[in-house]
């Protein structure tokens, strides 16, 4: 297949070099685009880099539009013209409703939403997907997409709570830790690279234990915070203080996404 990526920033490079380096890269050729040239001079090799957006998606199969909303109009208008009937358009942006897309283009289009741990092949990759796409369409874009991590499939109105779940994730995880460590190092002299280390290691041995023995959050809890014990008067501080900091978190995301949307919506030339 051709596959064609518009927009070579931190998505559009992290999709094309995981794609590039893949044993199934091996079977497609790849052409980038993007709007300031000094981008492209590292592409991997083997990757064309092109003048236009046009030139990139004339012939495509697959075009993965990585730019933020307020460019997709403005792509999309400028690659339409030279789009084939069956050429597949994948939306990086969750905020970006079909119903605006088609206003634009009328064949099949996705919306992927990857996340970070892409970079080490750990993805939990959203896709949800148009009417107009066949079953061939997804089992060729999902082989793709399974380079980098494991796809999951949503309806399109809960691709907005999904990219919390697992593309605003490991800015959640990062930040919660964080402050857990900081607060750590005011009572040891473990040098701090060493916290961060432990802390870090443990996390994510938690998450292995959890996935591997099928074990529940309150499993966890219940095997590690023995009552009356030194954890429980942790866990105790964490369900009493942590619930309303939680709910202001999503009430916060949830209402940032909804803004997001609504100038989306202005940019393609709708009242919100
Ligand atoms: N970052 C994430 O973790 C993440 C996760 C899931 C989904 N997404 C979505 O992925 C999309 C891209 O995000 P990003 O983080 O990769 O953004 P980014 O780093 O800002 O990259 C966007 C790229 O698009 C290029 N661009 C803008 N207008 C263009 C045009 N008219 N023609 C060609 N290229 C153009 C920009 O070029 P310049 O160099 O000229 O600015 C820039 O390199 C967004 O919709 C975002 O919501 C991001």
């Amino acid at each position: 297949m051709r596959i064609s990526l518009i927009g070579y920033g931190s998505m559009g490079k992290m999709i094309t070099e995981k794609l590039a380096a893949s044993d199934e890269g091996k079977n497609h050729s790849f052409f980038v685009a993007n709007r300031s040239k000094e981008k492209l001079q590292n592409v991997p090799s083997g990757v064309v880099v092109c003048d236009s957006n046009s030139d990139c998606a004339r012939g495509a199969d697959i075009v993965f539009l990585c730019v933020r909303p307020v460019d997709l109009k403005t792509v999309l208008e400028e690659i339409v013209p030279v789009l084939s009937d069956k050429a597949f358009v994948i939306s990086l942006n969750g905020s970006v409703t079909f119903a605006m897309l088609e206003k634009c283009f009328s064949g099949k289009m996705a919306k992927v939403i990857p996340s970070v741990t892409a970079e080490v092949d750990r993805s939990q990759t959203l896709v949800t997907y148009n009417c107009k796409v066949e079953k061939t369409d997804k089992e060729n874009l999902e082989k793709l997409l399974s380079v980098f991590g494991n796809v999951i499939e949503l309806p399109e109105n809960e691709v907005g709570m999904g990219s919390e779940l697992v593309s605003c994730m490991p800015g959640f995880i990062a930040s919660i830790f964080d402050v857990l460590c900081t607060s750590a190092k005011k009572h040891t002299s473990i040098p701090d690279a060493q916290v961060v280390k432990m802390v870090l290691q443990t996390m994510c041995a938690t998450g292995e234990l959890m996935l591997e023995k099928d074990m529940s959050f309150e499993d966890v809890v219940t095997r590690v915070a023995t009552p009356g014990g030194i954890t429980q008067e942790g866990t105790k501080v964490v369900y009493e203080k942590f619930p309303e900091a939680a709910d202001l978190l999503f009430n916060k995301t949830l209402e940032k996404r909804k803004m997001t949307a609504e100038r989306a919506q202005a940019s393609f030339g709708e009242d919100a």
